[in-house]
């Protein structure tokens, strides 16, 4: 099977050509797949893509007049894909339903706590040699109640992590895990609860159109203030207009964000001495409080390996006998 990787970077493309075997002849591009770029996958059978890429419903018309049949994409979030124009042509897309939950939950505690601690801020007074403390006071998580937005793989490993530290956890998730609330003592309730009486809360749901904008100024409004809002999910989620209104007003004390709602023109590129014409980014990369890393929860050497692996079962599965077991339906 001929393969096409859209969007391939110097960090995974050594992870994808060790976890290489069988009949795939792999070409690989560091172009996102849009409009313009559909055309590259001329005479390919199969596609990798992965978050950056773009595949709407015109796209994948395209994809499949160039002979596009297989896409399988090196992430867990599949809303990059309009998986009902793909069903409608039979063209078939598989994920990496799990690599390392962990990678992501890490990193939503790295950011929570780099806020809490004032990491970045200490770091820079330091480097021009002030040692003072007064502005890097934070406050103990042990006892303080965190709210998690989906208790999926990735929410369920960041609410052991809040528990060792001592925290109340408060959930919400229309699918409630019972093992979890055994091994957390996790209470379930209302996204509204979550909002009104967390200290922390932390993102873990996929995007979709319920979820799209789901955190908007009505529910930045019921948050106690000070809060810090931690999202690794999806930038979508969050409606980032009434985000920086929340911030100004400072009802939340902090944002950590490894994902933003117009990422895809930002992230992954070398932006350096280029104007970024997106004003909304501007300002909210103006906070001193707001910290945002690029996408990156993923960005670990066992992900990287469990998503380069997955792949191409994927796609081996698919030239043995059309079927895999990661299809999206
Ligand atoms: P998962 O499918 O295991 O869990 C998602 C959970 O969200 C499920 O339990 C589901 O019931 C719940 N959910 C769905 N709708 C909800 C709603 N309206 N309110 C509350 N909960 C809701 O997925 P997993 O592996 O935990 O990943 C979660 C998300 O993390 C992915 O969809 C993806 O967008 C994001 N992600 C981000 C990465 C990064 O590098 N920053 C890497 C991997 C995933």
């Amino acid at each position: 099977m001929k393969i096409l990787m859209y969007s391939i970077y110097a960090f995974d493309k050594p992870f994808i050509e060790n976890a290489t075997h069988g009949k795939l002849e792999i070409e690989y591009t560091n172009q996102a797949l849009n409009e313009d770029t559909a055309k590259l996958a001329e005479g390919f059978e199969g596609i990798s893509l992965f978050t950056p890429d773009n595949a709407s419903d015109s796209v994948l018309e395209k994809l499949y007049f160039y002979g596009v049949r297989y896409i399988a994409l090196r992430s867990v979030g599949y809303d990059y894909v309009d998986l009902k124009k793909a069903r409608a042509l039979g063209i078939k897309v598989a994920n990496v339903p799990t690599y390392s939950p962990y990678s992501v939950a890490e990193h939503a505690v790295t950011l929570l706590m780099a806020l809490n601690r004032k990491i970045i801020l200490g770091q820079k007074l330091m480097q021009m040699g002030d040692y003072r403390l007064d502005h890097l006071v934070g406050f103990d998580l042990h006892g303080k109640t965190v709210g998690i937005i989906g208790t999926g793989k990735i929410g369920a490993a960041f609410a052991k992590i809040m528990h060792g530290f001592g925290c109340q956890i408060l959930a919400c998730d229309p699918q409630e895990n019972e093992e979890l609330i055994q091994q957390t003592n996790l209470s379930y309730t209302t996204l509204e609860d979550v909002c009104k009486n967390s200290d922390v809360i932390s993102v873990h749901c996929p995007l979709n159109p319920e979820t799209k904008y789901m955190f908007n100024k009505s529910n930045f409004m019921l948050m106690k203030k000070g809060v810090i809002f931690i999202n690794t999910a999806r930038g979508t989620i969050v409606n980032t207009e009434d985000l920086i209104d929340a911030l100004k007003m400072g009802n939340i004390g902090a944002a950590g964000l490894d994902v933003y709602e117009k990422e895809k023109t930002i992230f992954f590129g070398n932006h350096i001495n280029k104007k970024l014409e997106d004003h909304l980014y501007t300002i909210l990369r103006s906070f001193p409080n707001v910290l945002i890393t690029g996408h990156q929860g993923f960005l670990t050497k066992e992900a990287l390996e469990r998503i380069a692996q997955t792949t191409i079962v994927n796609f081996n599965a698919w030239a043995y006998n059309g079927l895999s077991k990661n299809e999206l339906k």
